[in-house]
């Protein structure tokens, strides 16, 4: 990368971005050495090291996240949440602005990211594509792939040359972060994405893609997410997939609720690999003019978690992955049409990096998942009806050791009724059960809900007969068991341990009743699930801490390692890390209040420090150490009430000199998939992939002209909102959404005999994503024009953004600008000179159609150790018909539509963001018709908390 292509005035802004990314790639790790480990799989899970693995796994972009700082903060939040996996789509466009050109450095240093999720300790799934559809723009091919030849995702020689390209240089840094080589954590590659094309060509082109995989050194197995695709023949995959998402995308219903697909039917078609969800639905995305991320978050909210993951899991499912957990942001151009700038996806952690209540969810059932290892090996096995039709349980056992999970739900998921039952459940060589034992007590599932239940488990030195309340987490840390089971609040819980002999149980919180069956050698708990009950049990083999909580208590346990010894924590909003050195207990972690952290520690812990500050601790009765936590801080923010504004539409001027810019006066193309009228005006022809374009017609008149037929492709049968204006002589012609018009020229805005101009301002949308036609290759910008009532012919010319595919920004890369007048001059970069602008407050409207350019600064002093998210809100009170584009010093943030929606609040990310010292923001205000303007513009907190994260 190199700031040298950037024009004198803004070489300074550039340098200090570069000085900024290389500073912070020299402090990456350099990969440790360690062992190799070994990945196989057979019918029931992955095997690590010999050791089958529960596969919890959740779906991150780091292009949608410009921010390597908050990459290590998404994996850590991911880790603490209990996933132990993290898959990764790698988009092809976004490192590759031109063929043969790619960039690894900087927001795209994926080295980085793979280091980070080492050191993190999270597996990778690597999805490289080369086709990833992910509503990016054409699906993460790269804009230059559009105007050339061969079928796309076939065996066609053009389209073969270009995937390889990307596939060295993708697979060299995916090899070297291998956990087969002992140099990473990447676990399994993903060949292709839903690719249902069963031909003769369809397989041959998945071989290939498989033999460059190997031959580029991939040694870990490769799958696919095809459905019931590449199991047997040519094109075999190691491991099969499948992709699910049952709620649909459609966010406008959130309370909608769609049946269960069973898949223990699939589970019986895979000889000898597990049932894998490299896509199980962990949010929906949302469509220009949608209901917003907090519907699609209701849509999959933790009901949806509970009831349909784990029956997935009740179908034998040992491999989930989902898509979304953080969804991000489509920054620049990077969405594909129909889909705004927000990626949020209504997942598990939200675009500004926050825990939601899917979170706490997804983290309740990974942490069973590691927990309760012989989930990773069972096999279906008949039980029992409830004595309670309206529910349904599913049997699965662990041939090995004999654990049972009895997954239990309403039999029509869509229930919302409270329903009692009694489960009568087997108990191997100790007979069967109906439980729970206790009288007047019952198992309840109340409305849209789903429970794990255990029997048989034998952790730490303790032997589980069975629990009516969840397991959360069970480990052995300071010289005793502990385990954390939980349960709705206000329901009964039982819980039976055996013991060769009676214990003594001291309870030390809540109200929890106890009674010893001499004969069977059990002890019986008998609860109600209400805050946090403790009971220490000894005279087993190994003294037990049983903590039952409700859901809300249980979601503020975190366990984290610490070297040899996990440690338990309860309190904070998030725990990230915990070290010990020597009697020292270094543990990292964020505060959204002031409030009181216990520790479960490792034996020998003397002291413990939060965030690199000592803690003062006092020891509880059940041997834990408690704290207390700061909060905090207050951050205020600025006003923004001191604007700069001008125009920048100065190429709908007749004056405006456009000899610089390209003719489009091209008569063929490589690119087949469209019948392009001549000559063709598509912008990717002339290199121009992304943001406005403008073009500018010139004709001679007769003074006949009474109208122009303008065409442009705007993808509108995607309800994509796409738009172009146009002008005559300066005179503006109107707007089109459809694509297609003709404007009336009024005579006396022509020069009869003289050079005439026509400027027309399109918006590229963004390219389709792919099936297996070419789809991605629909041409952007102007189609064709015609004039009525003359036979003059228009000479176009076209100007999309400086360079094309020759960037003048690489730092920010291909999909940061487009062609705007400012785009091209700067005006969207911190340093740029704006005083000579006219001052403005907002809001402000307009009834000249065209583009005006706002820019403001503001001042941050984020206090050092807090994480402060902070976004751009735009409001208007009522909508108006403009378009907004949204930079913070100089990366396009956000994409606005006044009367669309429906975003309103673009998130800043740290790192483009300076949270100590001053900030521009530029925001490029299209008004399409005579009521434009743009909106009050305020800086508003997502929240705030201090931080463990460096
Ligand atoms: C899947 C696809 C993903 C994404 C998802 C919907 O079919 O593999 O890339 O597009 O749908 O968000």
């Amino acid at each position: 990368m190199s700031c040298s292509k950037w024009p004198s005035g803004r070489r300074a802004a550039c340098w200090a971005g570069l000085a900024m990314l290389l500073a912070t790639a020299a402090n990456a790790a350099t990969p440790a050495p360690s062992t190799a480990h070994t990945v196989t799989f057979d019918r029931h899970s992955l095997i690590i090291d010999g050791k089958p693995t529960y596969i919890w796994s959740g779906s991150f972009h780091y292009w949608r996240l410009p921010s390597p700082e908050s990459w290590k903060d998404v994996l850590q939040k991911m880790k603490a949440a209990g996933f132990n996996a993290v898959e990764i789509y790698f988009d092809w466009g976004y490192h590759s602005p031109k063929r043969g050109v790619y960039d690894f450095t900087g927001i795209r240093d994926v080295d980085r990211l793979l280091d980070m999720a080492r050191d993190v300790g999270i597996y990778v799934i690597a999805r490289p594509g080369p086709y990833i559809n992910a509503e990016t723009d054409a699906g993460g091919f790269p804009g230059w792939l559009v105007s050339t030849a061969g079928k796309p995702r076939s065996t066609a020689p053009e389209y073969t040359a270009a995937y390889q390209e990307w596939m060295t240089q993708i697979d060299r840094i995916i090899a070297r972060h291998q956990i087969t080589d002992g140099r990473g954590t990447v676990l399994l590659y993903q060949v292709e994405n839903e690719f249902y094309n069963d031909s003769p060509d369809g397989r041959a082109y998945m071989q290939a893609l498989e033999d460059k995989a190997r031959a580029d050194g991939i040694t870990v197995p490769l799958f696919g997410n095809h459905n019931t695709n590449f199991f047997e023949g040519v094109g075999k995959l190691d491991m099969p997939g499948y992709d699910s998402y049952p709620m649909d995308f459609d966010c406008t219903r959130p309370d909608r609720w769609n049946a269960v697909y069973d898949f223990a039917s699939e589970r019986r078609g895979l000889k000898d690999t597990p049932l894998f969800f490299p896509e199980y639905q962990g949010g929906a995305f949302d469509v220009w003019g949608g209901p917003g991320y907090e519907a699609c978050r209701k849509l999959t909210g933790p009901a949806f978690e509970r009831v349909f993951y784990e029956a997935t899991m009740a179908s034998g499912s040992t491999m989930q992955n989902f898509y979304m957990t953080y969804g991000g942001m489509n920054w620049g151009w990077l969405s594909s049409p129909g889909v705004y700038t927000s990626y949020d996806y209504g997942a598990a952690i939200t675009t500004s990096r926050q825990l939601t209540p899917k979170y706490d969810q997804q983290k309740l059932i990974g942490y069973m998942t590691r927990a309760a290892a012989p989930l990773a090996r069972t096999d279906a096995v008949g039980t029992w009806v409830p004595d309670n039709p309206r529910l349904r349980v599913t049997a699965r056992v662990n041939p090995d050791d004999g654990t049972r999970f009895y997954i239990l739900r309403h039999a029509d998921a869509a229930d919302t009724t409270d329903d009692a039952t009694h489960l009568k459940i087997a108990l191997g060589k100790n007979g069967d059960t109906t439980i729970p034992l206790a009288p007047g007590t019952a198992i309840h599932i109340n409305g849209r809900d789903s429970k794990v239940l255990l029997a048989n488990f034998k952790f730490g030195q303790q032997d589980l007969v069975y629990s009516t309340s969840e397991l959360l987490t069970q480990l052995h840390t300071g010289d005793r068991d502990i385990a954390v089971l939980y349960g709705r609040p206000g329901e009964d819980g039982e819980t039976v341990l055996r013991y060769d002999d009676r214990p003594t149980v001291r309870v030390l919180d809540g109200k929890v009743e106890t009674r010893w069956d001499a004969a069977a050698h059990t002890l019986r708990l008998n609860y109600r699930h209400d805050g946090l009950a403790k009971v220490e049990i000894n005279g087993g083999k190994a003294p037990l801490l049983l903590l039952l909580g409700d859901n809300a208590a249980a979601t503020r346990f975190w366990q984290l390692g610490a070297t040899d010894e996990p440690v338990l924590l309860r309190g904070p909003y998030l725990a990230r890390t915990a070290e010990r050195h020597g009697g020292v207990l270094a543990l990292t972690g964020d505060a959204d209040r002031a409030g009181e952290l216990e520790v479960f520690a490792p034996t020998g812990t003397r002291q413990v420090t939060w965030n690199g500050k000592s803690l003062q601790t006092t020891a509880s009765a059940s041997g834990s150490l408690l704290s207390r936590i700061d909060g905090p801080s207050p951050v205020a923010l600025p006003a923004l009430d001191a604007w700069h504004v001008t125009d920048g539409a100065p190429e709908i001027a007749t004056t405006f000199d456009d000899r610089a810019w390209q003719a489009t006066d091209r008569t063929s193309t490589p690119n087949d998939y469209w019948d392009h009228k001549l000559p063709i005006l598509d912008s990717d022809d002339y290199g121009f992939h992304h943001g406005h374009v403008w073009y500018r017609g010139h004709f001679t008149a007769t003074g006949k002209e009474t109208a122009i037929q303008l065409s442009a492709n705007l993808g509108v049968h995607l309800g994509n909102h796409g738009i172009f204006t146009a002008w005559i002589n300066g005179h503006f012609l109107g707007n089109n959404p459809s694509g297609s018009q003709q404007f009336p020229i009024d005579p006396a805005w022509l020069k009869k005999g003289g050079d005439n101009v026509v400027s027309v301002l399109v918006e590229n949308t963004g390219h389709l994503q792919e099936e297996h036609n070419g789809a991605f290759r629909e041409p952007r910008g102007l189609l064709s024009a015609r004039l009525e009532g003359s036979q003059a012919v228009i000479r176009w010319k076209i100007q999309g953004n400086t360079g094309g595919e020759d960037l003048v920004d690489p730092m920010r890369g291909p999909f940061n600008i487009g062609g705007l007048y400012g785009e091209r001059n700067g005006w969207h970069l911190p340093g740029f000179k704006d005083s000579d602008w006219a001052k403005a407050t907002l809001p402000r409207t307009t009834d000249k159609p065209g583009m005006d350019w706002y820019r403001t600064t503001f001042k941050l002093d984020i206090p050092d150790g807090q994480d402060a998210p902070i976004a751009i809100r735009i409001h208007d009170a009522v909508p108006l018909h403009y378009r907004a584009i949204v930079f913070i010093n100089g990366w396009q943030i956000g994409r606005y539509i006044s009367d669309v929606g429906p975003q309103t609040d673009f998130e800043l990310p740290p790192g483009l963001l300076n949270r100590h010292g001053e900030n521009t923001i530029a925001i490029a205000s299209w008004s399409t018709a005579q009521d434009g303007g743009l909106g009050e513009v305020t800086l508003v907190m997502q929240g705030n908390y201090t931080t463990g994260l460096r």
